[in-house]
């Protein structure tokens, strides 16, 4: 899908303008580190920057972002370059790693973020990147374009530990209504690993009336809805997930909203 006038699917772009991204407050509310060492799906990633600070930031060992709007995604690899442009140098690794610590020490030693100040890289372009282990920062991150309720794309085979499904929920519901959400929990709960964890930031009911304005499609699709955000604990558990845990809710005006766990059993 390319982007069209309506972002019927919370397609917005410049997205993370609105709201605060870098040290993005929902990853905030998360145990310290829950992304340590572990395979990360975002579900709608939008413009990658949530992704690209797990990535970066969080110690994951690597994080694949989707979204359905194929410029979002290009989007998403452009902001991959531009935090690697303003990463620092990798820290003085004073003492000499020994074969089986090299590989922790390099994920210790990784730049600063932001050490650079972005006018460097719009004056003078992003920094080329150099090859490097595939566990490091920037090559830890990559993005495709799909629409995953329906398609998968090759890493789930291999499956997650964590899936993130941050503010994209109301999305699928309007889109393709009850059916549409049951399968998008159902593959959640598919791809992940036993004991792997679905974090998601439910968007409220309430919010459902001002995102159906935007397209006759959505509030046809509307009408017939019977599940509400109350029932997503319910609906994860059909499909094998614990109860949750609520984390928190963070975030100004209309995007303050919860952030809820669930393990899968
Ligand atoms: C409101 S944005 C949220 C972005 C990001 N998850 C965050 O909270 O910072 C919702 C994103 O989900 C994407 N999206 C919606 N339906 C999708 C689907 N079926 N598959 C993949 N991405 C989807 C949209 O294109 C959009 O970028």
């Amino acid at each position: 899908m390319s982007s069209s006038a309506a972002p019927i699917h919370g397609n917005y772009h410049g997205y993370y303008a609105k709201r605060p991204s870098v040290n993005d407050p929902r990853l905030e509310l998360l145990p310290p580190g829950t992304f340590k060492g572990k395979c990360v799906l975002d579900v709608g990633c939008n413009e990658g920057w949530v992704s690209c600070e797990i990535a970066q930031s969080h110690g994951a060992l690597k994080v694949v972002g989707v979204d359905i709007d194929d410029s979002l995604v290009r989007a998403a690899w452009r902001r991959r370059r531009t935090v690697w442009s303003a990463q620092g140098p990798p820290s003085e690794d004073a003492e000499p790693a020994t074969t089986t610590t090299r590989k922790r020490k390099r994920m210790e030693t990784a730049g600063e973020p932001d050490y650079f100040p972005a006018s460097c890289a719009h004056s003078h372009g992003p920094l080329p990147i150099p090859p490097s282990s595939p566990e490091l920062f920037p090559h830890n991150v990559s993005f495709r374009t799909a629409d995953w309720v329906n398609d998968a794309i090759p890493e789930d085979a291999i499956g997650y530990d964590i899936v993130l499904g941050f503010s994209i929920t109301k999305w699928i519901h309007l889109n393709g209504g009850d059916a549409a959400l049951r399968t998008f929990f159902t593959r959640v709960a598919t791809v992940l690993q036993p004991g792997g964890l679905f974090i998601v930031e439910p968007q409220a009911w309430e919010t459902y009336r001002n995102a159906k304005r935007m397209d006759k499609r959505l509030r046809e699709t509307a009408q017939g809805l019977a599940l509400r955000p109350d029932d997503f604990p319910q609906l994860l558990a059909e499909v094998g997930l614990g109860e949750p845990v609520r984390l928190g809710s963070v975030g100004e005006g209309g995007f303050h909203r919860p952030v809820d766990m669930y393990t899968k059993l």
